[in-house]
């Protein structure tokens, strides 16, 4: 059921053009709800080499199993940010998806993006990819990845009840609000860790889901956000 709030392959574009002019053997995927993040990266640099961290077993587990089945070189580490206990760099490569909406407080980012930044190679570049709300203030989900989250619910092995109570959740839950409401300050977090910071926004929905959402269609949808940063500030 992951990867239906956000996937990887819509940021395909952004790592391609972030790597076109690097040879990386090392990245680091810091949060991945599952194997898109690694197999989307090393289908544009085959035979990269990946350490995949994240809080929760189960994504590690898909990975380690998408990693056995296609014979990819991952390591998977179960770790929190920011801390990220367990992870020693350098990696000439860091990927993390929305990882610091999912942080609470500002101090939180901060401290992720600083150990971020001390993970990273003097060469390395760091992508971070987001969405940022529009005018709503939330990010609208694709209604379809509901319906689906919604029925498998609905098919839980659990008493009748509690599958009700779950599937309702599914469907009505709210989603999380965006920490940036423009671009700039998504740029201007990663300016505290790194010298030189890029910052890409695009407004397309991404899926034709979301390009149905009315959110789209009244022009009030999130913006997909990218940043790509380089030179560790403690490398100066
Ligand atoms: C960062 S987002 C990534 C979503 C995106 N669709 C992707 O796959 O690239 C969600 C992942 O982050 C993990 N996560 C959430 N909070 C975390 C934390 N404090 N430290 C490390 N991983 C975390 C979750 O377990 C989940 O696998």
């Amino acid at each position: 059921m992951s990867g239906l709030k956000s996937s990887p392959s819509w940021h395909a574009g952004l790592y391609r053009r972030a790597l076109a002019d690097r040879t990386p053997s090392h990245a680091l995927v810091c949060g991945s709800s599952d194997e898109t993040m690694p197999q989307v990266l090393t289908r544009i640099v085959p035979g990269l080499r990946l350490t995949v961290a994240d809080a929760c077993s189960t994504p590690l587990q898909l990975v380690e199993a998408w990693a056995a089945w296609g014979g990819a070189d991952v390591a998977t580490v179960r770790s929190h940010a920011p801390d990220l206990a367990g992870l020693s760099g350098p990696f000439d490569v860091i990927v993390t998806d929305g990882l610091l909406s999912l942080l609470p407080t500002p101090a939180d980012r901060n401290a992720l993006i600083t150990r971020l930044a001390g993970l990273l190679a003097d060469d390395g570049v760091l992508i971070y990819t987001t969405r940022i709300a529009g005018r709503r203030a939330r990010l609208e989900y694709d209604r379809p990845g509901r319906v689906v989250q919604a029925l498998a619910a609905a098919a839980w092995p659990a008493p009748p009840a509690e599958r009700l109570r779950l599937a309702r959740h599914r469907l009505q839950r709210p989603s999380r609000p965006s920490p940036f409401t423009a671009p700039e300050q998504v740029a201007d977090a990663f300016r505290g860790g790194f010298d030189q910071v890029r910052v890409v926004t695009r407004t397309a929905a991404p899926t034709l889901a979301l390009a149905m959402h009315p959110a789209f269609l009244t022009g009030r949808g999130s913006v997909c956000v990218g940043v790509t940063a380089t030179h560790p500030r403690s490398q100066l």
